[in-house]
């Protein structure tokens, strides 16, 4: 599914109001009462590792871009998580940084993870974002237009395979001769928000 056709199926809800994405789920706006249900998705999908990417130096002590952060429901249950993040790619270039995004692997391959990454972006659109990076597996991301070459002048704030840091501009030319360090860019969380989460090292 495309970006435009992606827009079709969510055109219709209002940014921050559930948004059916297949049958049996809704896509909505993140709320404090899917913290915990997240937090023990991330750990079954990636581990306690997850503290350590280079990525979360991006995310440690920030905030979601405002509307970016999305659960899928199946009913009460929450069975998928994204967030998107603001960065600055390069010095006065700003960006959203895709990630994590996880689906409960008893509903994998049913759309679901494509579901929840065209809602992002699509709502990303609409709020005037122009780009978005990632880390993740170019094969899957591939289908969503990321690319690597939108990121060879871009480095991010630690090590990671250069095969899987990934670009897709919103607006054309947005990433064109983006050059820099990768910086976080979100507002910063309360510590409240924080506090009960373990620290990226
Ligand atoms: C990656 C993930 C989000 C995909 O979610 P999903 O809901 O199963 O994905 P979709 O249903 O939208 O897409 C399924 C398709 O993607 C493919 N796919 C899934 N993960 C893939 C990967 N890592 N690399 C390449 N293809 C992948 C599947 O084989 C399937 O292919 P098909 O359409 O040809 O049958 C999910 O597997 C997951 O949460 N994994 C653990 C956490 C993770 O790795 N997150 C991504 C960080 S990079």
């Amino acid at each position: 599914m495309t970006l435009e056709s992606a827009a079709l199926a969510n055109a219709a809800a209002p940014f921050g109001g559930a948004v059916a994405a297949r049958p049996r789920f809704t896509i909505s706006e993140e709320t404090t009462g899917d913290v915990v249900a997240r937090e023990a998705l991330l750990d079954a999908c990636f581990g306690p590792a997850r503290f350590l990417k280079t990525c979360e130096r991006l995310r440690a002590g920030r905030l979601p871009a405002r509307g970016l952060a999305l659960s899928a429901h199946e009913g009460e249950r929450l069975v998928a998580t994204l967030r998107l993040w603001p960065v600055l790619a390069g010095s006065g270039r700003p960006a959203l940084l895709l990630g994590p995004l996880a689906v409960s692997p008893d509903h994998r391959a049913l759309g679901l993870g494509a579901a929840m990454i065209e809602t992002g972006l699509v709502r990303a659109k609409a709020r005037n974002h122009r780009a978005v990076l990632l880390v993740g597996d170019a094969p899957y991301y591939q289908r969503f237009g990321f690319e690597r070459r939108l990121t060879e002048g871009l480095a991010l704030p630690g090590w990671v395979d250069p095969a899987r840091f990934l670009g897709l501009e919103l607006a054309p030319g947005a990433l064109n001769n983006a050059r820099g360090r990768v910086s976080a860019a979100g507002a910063f969380a309360p510590a409240a928000t924080t506090a009960a989460l373990p620290r990226a090292a």
